[in-house]
């Protein structure tokens, strides 16, 4: 029988109260809310944009009960959600979906685009339980690498590495091509990573390659957010109730479809 969340699910009304400009296409929303403050790093929220669309986002922090979402602005509902400030009304439902594991030993964060949202919070909550914190970061260009304060005064610099692919900021390439050396130089008790799933399937493939743990946050389209709609399917899981974070060897499960293709909003596959 599905085991649906409860008061999870119930859409409760918010404000905003303050929002933080991130870079020329994403910004940080906050505002309070009880439950979702009890939130875990990995989990998400739907967010309803009243009068446009409700949409899944990664909570990035929840620090003295006020929860922050980062979001770039792509379509319709994040374009709106871009446009409102501190007192605009907004729904929230969840937290919903899985957590990362807290490992502790040597561990490597890499993420890409907002994909760094959730590790920044993770990365808080690991920082004093681990015995090295490494982080690489990927984006496109330097005004959207995200967090490299926050990420600064949590990794030691010798630890971070970035890269952009017009080469603004740190190596010019793509964040899988200084983690291969990387995976083969240091040892690393876990790997976490969450960016776009064509990312998340390269590093896959990396780790596969020596063996190593990893943990992969996947974003998938999301309707309902609580395992009904299907729309989320990958393989035999729903991103939304079975992850979104997956281990090494869920990836495996679904490694015919991970990268591959999607479901979109009217059914169809897509072809990433
Ligand atoms: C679990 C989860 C966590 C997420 N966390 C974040 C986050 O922290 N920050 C953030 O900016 N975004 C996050 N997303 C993606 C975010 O939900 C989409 O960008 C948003 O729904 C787009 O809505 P829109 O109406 O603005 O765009 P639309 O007009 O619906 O679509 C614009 C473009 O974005 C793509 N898109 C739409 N929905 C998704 C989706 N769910 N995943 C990937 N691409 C999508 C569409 O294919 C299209 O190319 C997350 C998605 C999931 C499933
Ligand atoms: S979003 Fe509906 S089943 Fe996952």
């Amino acid at each position: 029988m599905l085991d649906l969340p409860t008061a999870n699910n119930q859409l409760r009304t918010t404000q905003l109260v303050q929002v933080r400009t991130e870079s020329p296409t994403v910004k940080t929303f906050m505002f309070t809310d009880r439950l979702c403050s009890k939130a875990k790093p990995g989990q998400f929220l739907m967010l309803w944009i009243p009068g446009i669309d409700e949409i899944p986002l990664s909570i990035m922090d929840t620090s003295n009960g006020v929860i922050s979402v980062t979001v770039k602005a792509v379509g319709d509902a994040t374009r709106h959600l871009h446009n409102l400030a501190p007192g605009a009304t907004v729904g929230v439902r969840g937290p919903f979906g899985n957590s990362f594991t807290e490992s502790r030993g040597r561990v490597l964060l890499v993420g890409g685009g907002t994909g760094t949202a959730p590790l920044l919070f993770l990365a808080k909550q690991l920082a004093s339980k681990t015995d090295r914190l490494s982080f690489v970061e990927g984006a496109k260009t330097a005004s959207e690498l995200l967090f490299v304060k926050e990420v600064g005064g949590i990794c030691q610099e010798k630890n971070i590495i970035t890269t952009t692919e017009d080469g603004t900021a740190g190596l010019q390439c793509l964040v899988t091509q200084p983690l291969a050396s990387l995976l083969d130089k240091e040892k690393f008790d876990m790997i976490y990573v969450c960016g776009p799933e064509i990312m998340v399937k390269r590093i896959f493939e990396l780790t596969e390659a020596r063996k190593l743990p990893i943990e992969a946050s996947l974003e998938r389209l999301m309707r309902c957010g609580i395992g009904l709609c299907g729309s989320c399917v990958i393989g035999k899981y729903r991103v939304c109730r079975d992850g979104p974070v997956f281990n090494a060897a869920q990836l495996r499960e679904m490694k015919d479809e991970l990268g591959i293709s999607k479901i979109g909003f009217d059914g169809s596959r897509i072809p990433f």
